[in-house]
């Protein structure tokens, strides 16, 4: 306790309004994880745009204001993202840390391998996902010509766990191959439900079977099992060519990594494809205007439906898709909740603006939490409100926003941001642009009467898109 007073009194000149509670380690750790973003706006109110809080041993200093964050992005030399983000990552999925002494260069070159989810071998990813796809809905979804109910939820993570697995990580051919998959996935739902959990470094061997489910999920990816899966993609050969480079690393560490690379191509990916999902099943005018622009294009390229659902739309077809890509950004703006943060590697003054700046001491957090920006009334009228075309105006896609009578340069960030974005985000948007087109032009779709509306599991908060809070069922069928 005395620890605590002692930081309490010595706040040092030009440091951020403090708020900590009065138990040593805890502070405001239970108000800030019942509900974050009702916690900072509370404290905005209080202190203004930039406020510290004293969360589980952490000091972190909160900047509300969007039209700061490119301040805290451009200082990548003081507030670093990389040592916070391979610790987390290291303990989750279990190797061990991306150290530059035992491991030269090997972050940089991780990094550098990203360029392989965009550009030129986008465009390889998408057509192997549309071949996959199509593979997958012809076997998992046969001739449904009567009303099929399904759980929501469960419908888009059994097609597209195997779409995406399938596109990154290569076909097993084998006899059992499919049976394989459906194994993986069931693994890898029950780590994903700890996954709050390992974020928040509670010690693996007090979370049950976690252990010994993340060892499973890990062995799938030793070399001698990843050898059977043929045709994987040139990010996963790239990555594989990489770690073997590092005689340091055990076979089981590398596994480790290309299981880590396969929750940040799905983790997110799974909710974000529902919830896109979701939002259109239930509101029939976006479901009507999305199928309508999808038949435009489908018309334009001189494509007619096919019963072997070969849709055949290339990378700049698919981004010119405006008002699905609205609706997909619309279901980000509600359901994203990520927090980005960075770590001050030395005590220095972070300056915003000529009259603007804080201290900051090493080892401090600085954090921004989108979610305040997404649900701000001054940027987005009626922010609670679904509004499938928020994001076109003329015919175009939407990209000016303002507050304050000011245009936003950050005004949707589900993907992170400066040098921690999101390298899969193209890639995502793809995926999700084909699986939604391949349902909406193929099935008629309804939500089951009597379900209660979802909402949202805050028990992510912070970590990205955040889960449905309960089941919902709906029915679909071949359109005849
Ligand atoms: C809707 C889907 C997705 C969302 C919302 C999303 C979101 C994010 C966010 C917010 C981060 C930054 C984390 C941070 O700042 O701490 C991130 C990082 C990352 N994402 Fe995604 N992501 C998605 C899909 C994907 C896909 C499909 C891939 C790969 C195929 C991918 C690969 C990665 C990787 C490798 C990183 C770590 C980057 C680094 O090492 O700095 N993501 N993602």
């Amino acid at each position: 306790v005395l620890g605590n007073f002692n930081v309490y009194f010595n706040r040092k000149a030009g440091e951020p309004p403090l708020e900590q509670g009065w138990i040593p380690l805890i502070g405001k750790t239970y108000g800030f994880i019942q509900d974050p973003l009702k916690f900072l706006r509370a404290r905005q109110e209080k202190y203004g745009d930039i406020f510290t809080v004293y969360i589980a041993g952490r000091y972190i200093t909160f900047v509300m204001d969007p039209f700061l964050y490119i301040n805290v992005i451009r200082y990548r030399k003081q507030i670093d993202f990389q040592q916070f983000a391979d610790d987390i990552a290291s303990k989750t999925f279990g190797y061990p840390a991306i150290n530059e002494d035992k491991f030269p260069s090997l972050n940089e070159r991780i990094h550098k391998s990203y360029k392989y989810l965009q550009g030129e071998t986008l465009e390889n990813l998408t057509e192997t996902l549309r071949n996959n796809l199509q593979w997958i809905f012809k076997r998992e979804l046969p001739e449904v010509r009567d009303w099929r109910n399904e759980e929501m939820y469960h419908f888009c993570c059994r097609l597209m766990f195997e779409a995406n697995f399938l596109t990154l990580y290569g076909k097993n051919c084998a006899i059992g191959g499919h049976k394989q998959m459906t194994e993986i996935r069931s693994m890898f739902e029950k780590f994903d439900k700890m996954f709050p959990y390992l974020v928040a470094r509670i010690p693996i061997q007090l979370l049950g079977s976690t252990r010994s489910i993340r060892e499973k999920l890990i062995n799938y990816f030793l070399p001698k099992n990843m050898a059977v899966w043929k045709e994987s993609s040139e990010i996963v050969q790239a990555r594989k060519q990489l770690l073997e480079q590092y005689e340091v690393l055990m076979e089981k560490d590398k596994a480790a990594h290309h299981f880590a690379f396969l929750w940040a191509s799905v983790g997110n990916t799974l909710p974000a494809t529902f919830w896109a999902l979701y939002y259109l099943v239930m509101h029939p005018e976006a479901l009507a205007a999305v199928h309508d622009e999808i038949d435009h294009v489908l018309r334009s390229t001189g494509q007619e439906i096919d019963p072997d659902y070969i849709i055949h739309l290339t990378r700049e077809k698919l981004d010119g898709l405006i008002y699905l890509g609205s609706a997909i950004n619309e279901s980000f703006r509600l359901c994203s909740a990520s927090m980005n943060i960075r770590v001050a590697q030395e005590d220095f003054t972070l300056k915003f603006e000529e009259t603007k700046a804080i201290s900051l001491r090493k080892g401090d957090w600085v954090a921004f939490y989108p979610q305040s920006l997404h649900l701000d009334p001054e940027v987005y009228e009626n922010p609670e409100v679904y509004k499938f075309d928020r994001f076109v105006e003329d015919g175009k896609e939407k990209t000016a926003f303002y507050k304050n009578g000011k245009k936003l340069r950050d005004y949707l960030m589900p993907f992170g941001s400066g040098v921690s974005k999101c390298p899969g985000r193209f890639f995502a948007v793809n995926e999700i642009k084909q699986f939604l087109i391949l349902l909406i032009k193929y099935y008629d779709m309804e939500i089951l009467p009597g379900e209660r509306q979802v909402g949202l599991d805050s028990s992510r908060a912070g970590l990205g898109i955040l889960l449905p809070n309960s089941p919902v069922h709906f029915r679909y069928k071949l359109r005849t």
